[in-house]
């Protein structure tokens, strides 16, 4: 008896003895650093929001109980130099996590280092897609990558139905890569960026308007446009000087452009006439009560001359991210993890040595710290903070932006998993749990111009080359097609039908017949066809039979006259078939047909961009039918 009461005090004095050294091993302050550029909108917003955030943190006793959290600041100024040489600064501090930058070129310069001494680097604003985890294991990132926001830019590219665009981009790694991934996106839809503009960084006014100047040769009237913040909106305004702004011409902005308003403060309202039309993505932070207290804390910083801007969603952003981090410091010390940096082999290279490396220290346990904040799972101010397995957040739905007068409105919203909708994701998620039957919808868009109606989105561009329509040179039944004797004009009743059905298209084509055949012999269509589908030429005109062959490698139009005369062009999409033209008519249309015994209805197709360069980007397929 008595022995196991002994037994029992010694378990409980140990347990007391070793509770009391986890105890007082914990550290009294713990120190996380910050680079980003201060004099930015971003920045601006971020510098507040996450020393509102350290506040937060340390007076609330739930959360890292008598540890105190110390953020140490640098300001990057856009430099990747000065970025790189303050990680040194700021890691030579034994910080247990950097916060930033918010540029994408620094962030890939930091992240090396980061990773070398195992300090966990959060950006909440470097959204460029190569910064991935597979590379930098120590990356990890508080907003979202850009390749889901293009995905959402193509969704909205499909959804107008457009096929080509222009990607007027920042030439920097957030640009480049960015446009990039908006290219991979385009692809899935069958769309493509058939033009890219790229933009020096540190652009002027005359670097944009020769840009856009160029731009106004090019077939394409849809344009998206990917580049930093810019609170004077210069690119639109001067669009609007070189007459870009109008019916038309479409405008599409990646989150810069919302982000830049949201940071507006009301007087600068004046300056959205030059957006008039414009539609952009905003990274969708759903309606909360947490939101709406910060939101209105801000404007009283805002009144005491505190906040020299409003707030953005990267404002959100950062704050989130100082919490995920306090909250992975918080169990990182509830285990009884230490903070302990120390000199490392791996370091202590000649090279390194030579680069002074050897002086910096590795921080012991980042790992373990890195495993913590990965498991970050909290409600923050832009809804529910965690990670995805490619180390992003989590979540990643956008507000679909239309300027119309003086006010931003919110046209709708779009995430991965039901596409676009009129009601926020987070309302869909909770009514209903089939996507599949939510229908894409979105409010009604006012354009460039002021129309509701959906813009083509190409011009015939002026300096485009006509059309090259063959034409057979028959020297048999030549009331078909055929040259007239001694002059170069082309006449028969298959260009009669061609002409009388142009007239229908609502807009100019620039066209030009070439003659297939020496004149002595009636040519050999195989070849003709096989021309048309080789891109010699863009179309033909003639007496030519559909045959089973030939519709595998060019699309026909409606047969117009009972021998199968036809006008061909090239295939473009696989579902065509011996049968093509069967699909345009009904059933009742058939019945007509065939009770006057002779098919006497054309059909031109213009088709897509694939047909010819003077076509670029014209929807999937128009018909045009006539009857004689
Ligand atoms: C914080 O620590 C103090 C003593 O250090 C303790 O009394 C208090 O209960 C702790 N609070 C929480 C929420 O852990
Ligand atoms: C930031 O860089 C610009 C030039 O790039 C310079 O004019 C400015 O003084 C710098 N600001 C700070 C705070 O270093
Ligand atoms: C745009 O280009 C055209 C033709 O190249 C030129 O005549 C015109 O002056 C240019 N406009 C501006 C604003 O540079
Ligand atoms: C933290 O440090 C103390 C004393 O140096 C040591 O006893 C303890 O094992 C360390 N904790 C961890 C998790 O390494
Ligand atoms: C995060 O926490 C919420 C509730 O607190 C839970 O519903 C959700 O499943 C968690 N998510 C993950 C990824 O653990
Ligand atoms: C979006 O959803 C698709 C399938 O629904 C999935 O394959 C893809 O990974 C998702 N994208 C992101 C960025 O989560
Ligand atoms: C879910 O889909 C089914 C059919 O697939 C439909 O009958 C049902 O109404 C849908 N539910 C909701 C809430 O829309």
């Amino acid at each position: 008896m008595g022995h196991l009461g002994v037994l029992w005090l010694f378990i409980l004095v140990k347990w007391v003895f070793l509770s009391s050294l986890v105890c007082c091993k914990k550290p009294d302050v713990v120190n996380i650093g910050a680079i980003f550029t201060f004099n930015s909108v971003i920045g601006r917003a971020a510098k507040l929001a996450m020393e509102t955030a350290v506040d937060d943190v340390n007076a609330n006793p739930g959360i890292m109980n008598g540890t105190k959290l110390r953020l140490i600041m640098q300001d990057a100024n856009c430099s990747v130099f000065l970025g790189s040489t303050e990680a040194f600064q700021i890691i030579e501090k034994e910080v247990a996590a950097i916060i930033g930058p918010q540029s994408s070129a620094i962030a890939h310069m930091i992240s090396v280092i980061a990773n070398g001494l195992q300090v966990p680097l959060v950006s909440f604003a470097a959204t460029d897609p190569t910064l991935s985890s597979l590379q930098f294991p120590y990356f990890v990132r508080t907003t979202q990558s850009d390749s889901y926001q293009m995905a959402a830019m193509a969704d909205l590219i499909e959804f107008y139905g457009w096929k080509e665009i222009i990607a007027i981009f920042i030439d920097d790694d957030y640009g480049r890569n960015g446009i990039s991934a908006l290219g991979d996106q385009l692809v899935k839809k069958m769309a493509k960026i058939s033009h890219k503009l790229p933009l020096p960084v540190g652009f002027g006014q005359n670097d944009i308007i020769d840009l856009l100047n160029k731009s106004k040769f090019l077939s394409p009237r849809v344009y998206v446009v990917h580049v930093n913040l810019d609170p004077r909106l210069r690119i639109f305004t001067i669009a609007n000087k070189l007459q870009m702004m109008t019916s038309n011409y479409v405008w599409l902005a990646t989150d810069w452009l919302s982000t830049t308003l949201d940071s507006f403060s009301t007087m600068n309202h004046i300056s959205f006439h030059v957006l008039q039309g414009v539609v952009g993505l905003r990274q969708h932070i759903p309606e909360s009560n947490k939101k709406k207290d910060f939101v209105s804390r801000w404007r009283k910083l805002q009144q005491k001359g505190l906040a020299s801007s409003a707030v953005n969603s990267y404002g959100f952003f950062a704050y989130d991210t100082v919490w995920a981090v306090a909250h992975s410091i918080d169990k990182f010390i509830r285990d009884g993890n230490n903070f302990t940096f120390s000199f490392s082999d791996k370091l202590v290279d000649k090279k390194s040595i030579e680069m002074q490396l050897n002086t910096l220290k590795v921080f012991d346990n980042g790992d373990v710290l890195l495993k913590k904040l990965l498991q970050t799972n909290f409600s923050g101010l832009s809804g529910q903070v965690y990670f995805s397995s490619d180390q992003n957040i989590a979540s990643g739905d956008y507000d679909v932006i239309n300027i119309d007068g003086m006010a931003v409105r919110t046209v709708g919203y779009w995430s991965n998993q039901s596409g676009f909708s009129v009601l926020p994701p987070e309302v869909l998620k909770m009514g209903q749990n089939n996507f599949s039957s939510a229908e894409q919808k979105l409010q009604e868009v006012t354009w460039p111009g002021g129309n509701t109606e959906r813009p083509r989105g190409w011009e015939i561009a002026s300096n485009e080359r006509p059309l090259r329509i063959v034409v057979p040179y028959r020297v048999s039944f030549v009331e078909f097609v055929t040259k007239v004797h001694d002059s170069h004009k082309i006449q028969g009743y298959c260009i009669e039908v061609f002409t009388e059905a142009k007239k229908l298209v609502p807009y100019y084509v620039p066209y030009r017949f070439e003659l297939f055949g020496d004149g002595q012999s009636n040519p050999n269509y195989y070849q003709l066809v096989k021309m048309v589908s080789n891109d010699v030429f863009d179309a033909a005109v003639g007496d030519i039979a559909i045959v089973k062959d030939r519709t595998k490698i060019v699309d026909f139009s409606q047969p117009y006259i009972g021998t199968g005369l036809v006008i061909v062009a090239p295939i473009n999409n696989a579902k065509s078939s011996a049968w093509v033209f069967l699909q345009p008519f009904t059933v009742q249309m058939w019945g007509v047909t065939a009770s006057a015994f002779v098919v006497i209805a054309v059909v031109i197709w213009i088709l897509e961009h694939r047909v010819n360069d003077a076509f670029r980007g014209p929807p999937k397929r128009q018909l045009i039918t006539m009857f004689l």
